[in-house]
This record gives structure tokens, C-alpha cells and sequence, in this order.
């Protein structure tokens, strides 16, 4: 059924206009000043955005939703994060595959994929993590990149003897990606350093969630990211720094881009919102916000919010990654902290928590809101202007967003499988409305009253030569 969005403020990562949206089949085909309702096919479906912003379908480049991890698996499936995703106006996202390291690249990308498939109510794919460098993973890896359209890697420069690759491993991995245009995405810290210092504080006795941040202080991540963009420098290889939390790993990242070095940058919500204080909760409560790299001094907030404004950090993602509190974070990590699953979920909060915190707090504008929650992961990620914008052709993933709606976060009216909720009683102004996917809604107020299954995933073509 055709659609009509009518009356609404349509705001992309330039623009601020009142447009009517018409949509047929999966795609935007008008997009004008006035279209007469009476003078469309009869059967279109009107949506009146009179007072409301119209967004691009938001895109989410970090999520982990199937993660063997730490010893426990992360809580959400695709159906759940879906629900998720689309109640907090987000309509694609990028998981991340995470093998162990004795496990090939196909098979992972088969098991993430089939997991998605059939299952996911939005759009979606993948960035393919390296673990492994032998010939066969290497073979596999040029197949996943040019048979199924995956067009990034990921690297861990943390989590040493479970996901981080060795430096010869690295600089092949930066080189192969070079060659096929492949982005690679960074979790960076320096591992070795982060083993030494939980060894240290554990023999202390300073055994719980609070010494999680300083097992892995900002020196330590600032590290990291030099590290990786020495090794970008010497490959030529294009690299994009996940979650980079303080000013000293976005410091180290502009000083590569300045030397030249294709760097981007990613900020995540929780460490714009959320600061180390919340980690030394009592009552081991601390454990809900442990992740990596950690929860920061609070003066980091404001210097990663100017460089969002500025645009030196290109996107907002929330490497969404649910572990239990009861069940996992605690049970697992109660005698130490290095044990505590990492990871903070927000993928339905996200948009609401940018938008109250970041844009009615005057710390950015809309255009950047849009640009950073979606324009530029499908401009750096090969899907642009198939998603991220709204103009006639592109996929009609549309946000009809009320920007004065009063709400609180509650774990009551989470998708999430997870059983707690980091911003429990957080007071928020917007909502997600409508939330359409390829012109079929898929929630209204937070509800999901779509298909499960819909989503499809999204082959890409590498650009990153
Ligand atoms: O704490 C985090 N970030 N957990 C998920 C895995 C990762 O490092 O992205
Ligand atoms: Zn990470
Ligand atoms: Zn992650």
C-alpha cells in the first residue's frame, strides 16, 4: 500500500524543510511542498506529521546481537533487537561477526547470517571480524568481501587471547583490506597493557567494578588507536575507530588524520551519557555499566560532543551488547571484575537519548543529529543513498519523530532481552511515532506491528580503495 507523509518537518544531514513524502513499493518517489491526498492512488495509506520531524530511517553501525562472549552468550536474538531497534527509530543495523579464533570465516559468516535471516525486522549487515590470518581464513575472507557484499572487517586490539590478532597478523589483515576496499573497524586498546594492570588491581584485592576503568585508563585506549593507525599509515588501508571514549583516543585519532592517515571516527552512546560514577554503584550494581573501553570522567562528555558538533567524529552507534545483570554480569564477575561480560545495551534508547541529551541540550543541531546517527554510516559503510538520506529513490525508512513527546526509559517497556535497563527513570523528551522500513510500518509508539522476518540483508560494494 502506498504511503503519504504529510505536513512534516523533514530534516536530513543538510536540510530542514516541510515536505510531503509519498512512498511506493520499498522507495520515496515524490517528495513536494503540497501532495493532494485526493489526487493519489485511493488506497494510500496517510500518515498526518503535522508538528512532527521526519528523519531517515536511523542506522545503527555497531551492534553485537549473537556474541559468544566471555564464557556466556549475549541475551538478544534478531527478532528481540529488531523490536528493539525499530521502537527507538532505528531500521538497519550493523552486527558485528565475533568468531573465536579457531573457528573459519565462512562458517561465521554462514551462522551470523542465517541467525539474521528470517528473523530480523530490519535491514542489516555485517562487519566480518578478523581472528584468524592463516591462508584458508584469508581465502574465506576474500569471498565473504566479493560473493556476499560484506564490505568491512573488524579487528580487536583488546581481549588478548580471545579476539586480538598479532602485529604480523594485523598488518596483513590492513593490507588485504587495502587491496579489496574493504574499511576495517577497530576496537582499540593495547591488550597487553589491560592483562598487566587486572592482574595488578585483582592482587590488590580491588576486585570489583569500580577498578574497571582504571584497569584500561584513557592512555591505555589513546594507545591503541595509535597503534592502529601506525599500521593504517604503513598499508594504506582505511580504518574507522569504534567506541573511542575519551579525548586522548580521539586526540590520537585526528593526529593520524592529519598526517594523512583515512581515519573516521565513532563515538557510542553510552559513553556520551554516561560516566565512570556509574560503575561504583554499590551493591555490585557498578557491574551494569561495565563495558569496553570503560564508562569515562565526565569531562570527556563535552570534548566528545564538540568534536560530534564539529564533525570530526562522523558517527553515534551504541555497541549494543546485552548481558544480564542477575544472571551474568553478577554471577559471572562477582570475585572479579575482568570476569563481568562487557557491555551496555541501548540500541531502542539511542535515538531518544541523543535527541534529549544532545540536541534539545543545544550540544549539537538536527542536521547533525541526522548525520551522525545515520548519514554517515551509510556514506563510510557503501550505502548511501540507498539509506541515510531521504530523496526520491532512496529506500523509504522513514522516522515520523514527536520532538516534545515526555517519556521515561523503564525496562518495562524494553524489546530487549536483557533484564535490566542502564537508563532506568531517565526522563526523555521525543519519540519515535511511526518507524517504516522500505514503506511498511513497522512500529508505532514504541509498539512493533510489523512482519518479523522482513529485514533483509544488504550486500555492499567495498569503496575504500
Ligand atoms: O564492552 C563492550 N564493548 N562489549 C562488546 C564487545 C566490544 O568490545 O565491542
Ligand atoms: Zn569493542
Ligand atoms: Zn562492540
Amino acid at each position: 500500500m502506498p504511503l503519504l507523509i504529510k505536513g512534516g518537518r523533514v530534516i536530513t544531514a543538510t536540510d530542514d524543510q516541510r515536505l510531503d513524502i509519498y512512498c511506493e513499493g520499498e522507495t520515496i518517489t515524490r517528495l513536494e511542498p503540497d501532495i493532494d491526498p485526493a489526487a493519489v492512488d485511493p488506497k494510500t495509506e496517510i500518515i498526518d506529521a503535522a508538528g512532527k520531524l521526519v528523519f531517515p530511517g536511523f542506522i545503527d553501525p555497531h551492534v553485537h546481537i549473537h556474541l559468544p562472549f566471555m564464557g556466556t552468550h549475549a541475551r538478544d536474538d534478531w527478532a528481540s533487537a529488531s523490536r528493539a531497534a525499530l521502537a527507538g527509530g532505528t531500521t538497519t543495523l550493523i552486527e558485528m561477526i565475533c568468531p573465536g579464533p579457531d573457528d573459519e570465516p565462512m562458517t561465521a559468516f554462514e551462522d551470523w547470517r542465517s541467525r539474521a535471516e528470517g528473523t530480523a525486522s530490519v535491514d542489516f549487515t555485517f562487519h566480518m571480524s578478523v581472528v584468524r590470518f592463516d591462508e584458508l581464513a584469508q581465502r574465506q575472507l576474500r569471498q565473504i568481501v566479493n560473493d556476499h557484499g560484506i564490505a568491512s572487517f573488524k579487528v580487536f586490539l583488546a581481549y588478548k587471547g580471545a579476539l586480538d590478532l598479532s602485529d604480523a597478523d594485523l598488518f596483513a589483515c590492513l593490507s588485504l583490506a587495502k587491496e579489496l576496499g574493504v574499511i576495517v573497524t577497530a576496537h582499540c586498546e593495547n591488550a597487553g597493557a589491560i592483562d598487566a594492570m587486572q592482574a595488578k588491581l585483582v592482587s590488590e584485592g580491588k576486585t570489583g567494578p569500580e577498578f574497571h576503568e582504571p584497569s584500561r585508563p584513557t592512555c591505555v585506549e589513546g594507545d591503541g588507536v595509535t597503534h592502529l593507525a601506525t599500521m593504517a599509515q604503513l598499508t594504506g588501508a582505511h580504518i574507522y575507530c569504534v567506541h573511542t571514549s575519551c579525548d586522548e583516543a580521539v586526540n590520537a585519532a585526528l593526529a593520524a588524520r592529519r598526517r594523512g592517515v583515512n581515519i573516521w571516527i565513532e563515538a557510542v552512546a553510552p559513553h556520551l551519557v554516561l560516566d565512570k560514577t556509574y560503575a561504583e554503584l554499590p551493591e555490585f550494581e557498578g557491574a551494569k555499566y561495565v563495558m569496553s573501553p570503560p564508562l569515562r570522567d565526565k569531562s570527556n562528555q563535552a570534548f566528545l560532543w564538540n568534536q560530534l558538533r564539529a564533525r570530526a567524529i562522523s558517527t553515534i552507534g551504541t555497541d549494543h551488547a546485552p548481558f544480564d545483570f542477575e544472571a551474568q554480569k553478577k554471577a559471572l564477575g562477582r570475585d572479579a571484575f575482568p570476569k563481568i561480560p562487557n557491555g551496555i545495551p541501548s540500541v531502542q534508547e539511542r535515538i531518544d537519548l541523543i535527541h534529549t541529551h544532545g540536541v534539545l541540550s543545544g550540544r549539537i543541531d538536527y542536521q547533525t543529529f541526522v548525520d551522525a546517527c545515520s548519514t554517515q554510516a551509510a556514506r563510510i559503510f557503501g550505502l548511501y543513498p540507498r539509506k541515510g538520506t531521504i530523496r526520491v529513490g532512496s529506500d523509504a525508512d522513514l522516522v515520523v519523530y514527536d520532538p516534545n513527546k515526555k517519556h521515561t526509559l523503564a525496562h518495562k517497556a524494553s524489546h530487549s532481552n536483557v533484564d535490566y535497563n542502564a537508563f532506568e527513570g531517565w526522563e526523555m523528551t521525543g519519540k519515535s511515532e511511526f518507524v517504516t522500513v522500505r514503506g511498511k510500518i513497522q512500529a508505532r509508539n514504541g509498539q512493533f506491528v510489523g512482519e518479523t522476518g522482513t529485514g533483509r540483508l544488504l550486500k555492499r560494494k567495498p569503496t575504500h580503495f
